[in-house]
């Protein structure tokens, strides 16, 4: 069984910000503690750290309700040395669980374009175009009925 659960220490909320910010926010230049939310803390946020063999943050995301029997997916991150083995997938698969534990019924993200092949290999459909993150990344809106 993969290594995945909430971070559970200090050390391990260090490692799951650490690779969200590295890989969503430091190669855009930005500051320390843009890859934080104000929601991470609410108690129906759900969040997914999978932890490599030696302990290293290898792949994480989240997940809040964001309408009535309706999660959200957000903040994504693998370790590019780890990207393309199967982390994201259980990650978001992991996510998703837990979102039928909750009584959900539908997930959105919103993807950025590189990641929506990704997103579309789980079962996701494009919905719509949506924002353009640091005025070069665009997103999009996607689905999937669990
Ligand atoms: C997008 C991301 C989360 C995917 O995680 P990953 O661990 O690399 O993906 P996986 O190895 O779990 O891939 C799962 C499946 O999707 C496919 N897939 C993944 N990325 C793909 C891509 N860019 N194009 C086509 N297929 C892709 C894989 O081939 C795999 O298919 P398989 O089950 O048939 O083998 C990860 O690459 C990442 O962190 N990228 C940079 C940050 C980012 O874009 N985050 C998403 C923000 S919305």
């Amino acid at each position: 069984m993969p290594n995945i659960s909430p971070p559970r220490t200090p050390a391990e909320w260090e490692a799951y910000y650490h690779l969200r910010y590295a890989v969503l926010r430091q190669p855009w230049g930005q500051p320390e503690g843009s890859e934080r939310a104000e929601d991470d803390a609410h108690p129906t946020t759900t969040h997914a750290l999978l932890l490599g063999p030696d302990g290293q943050a290898l792949g994480v995301g989240r997940l809040h309700p964001s309408a009535d029997q309706q999660g959200q997916v957000r903040f994504m991150a693998v370790h590019p040395q780890a990207q393309g083995q199967g982390v994201g997938r259980q990650v978001l698969e992991y996510l998703e669980a837990a979102a039928r534990q909750q009584g959900l019924t539908e997930i959105v993200l919103h993807a950025r374009q590189l990641a929506v092949p990704f997103y579309e290999r789980l079962g996701y459909a494009v919905v719509a175009p949506s924002h353009t993150l640091f005025g070069t990344v665009p997103h999009f809106l996607m689905r999937k009925d669990l």
